[in-house]
């Protein structure tokens, strides 16, 4: 059984970033997230048209945390609180002891090793505090930047397709904490 409560919400800190839940403030950062071009282009999700549909999204990933069903972080610089990007964590599966992963930088603050940073101390969250023994990411197999990414995280290819969308390719990394019990 994984140990799901996202009351009071996770904030978690690195040297660089700090991770905090949405607000309504992250609107417009969240809008440029949610129809950027570029940010879309390995997305298969529904476009933000307007800053109301940034709006209704923050309402729902904060009920969706409030009911323990998936964790969502504000990625943001230092003490500023300004949004440069997102991550979460969500389909969370009790029965396989597995969630999956997501993230997305504004195109300005690519490049400078955020996500990395952030990934890993979600990573940790997930393995040492939510004790999931497995953690998927599925992205879009020409998404060259997702895959640089975990592959430094040390995710591998799971080589199991979706026979639905043959486009998606699954990497995953194991709990390594699972070795030493
Ligand atoms: C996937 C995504 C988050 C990766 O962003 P990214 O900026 O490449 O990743 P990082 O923040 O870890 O930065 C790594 C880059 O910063 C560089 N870098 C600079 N300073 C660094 C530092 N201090 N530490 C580590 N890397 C650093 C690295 O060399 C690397 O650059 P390179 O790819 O040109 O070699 C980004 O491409 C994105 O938002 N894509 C759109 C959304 C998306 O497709 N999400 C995946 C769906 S699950």
């Amino acid at each position: 059984m994984l140990s799901r409560s996202f009351t009071p919400f996770p904030i978690l800190t690195t040297e660089r970033l700090t991770l905090r839940q949405l607000v309504s403030n992250d609107e417009q950062e969240i809008f440029i997230l949610r129809s950027d071009r570029e940010i879309n282009k390995y997305l298969d999700r529904q476009i933000s048209k307007t800053i109301d549909d940034a709006r209704d999204f923050i309402n729902k990933i904060n009920e969706n945390i409030n009911k323990n069903d998936s964790l969502y972080w504000a990625i943001t610089l230092g003490d500023k609180n300004l949004l440069v990007g997102t991550i979460c964590l969500f389909n969370f599966s009790d029965e396989d002891g597995k969630c999956e992963i997501g993230y997305e930088l504004l195109t300005d603050f690519q490049g400078q090793g955020i996500m990395k940073e952030a990934a890993e101390k979600v990573v940790d969250y997930a393995f040492n505090t939510i004790k999931v023994q497995k953690i998927e990411a599925i992205f879009h197999r020409d998404n060259q930047r997702s895959i640089n990414l975990l592959e430094q995280l040390l995710f591998r290819n799971s080589n199991e397709y979706d026979k639905t969308n043959p486009d998606l390719i699954c990497y995953n990394l194991k709990n390594p904490f699972d070795n030493l019990k």
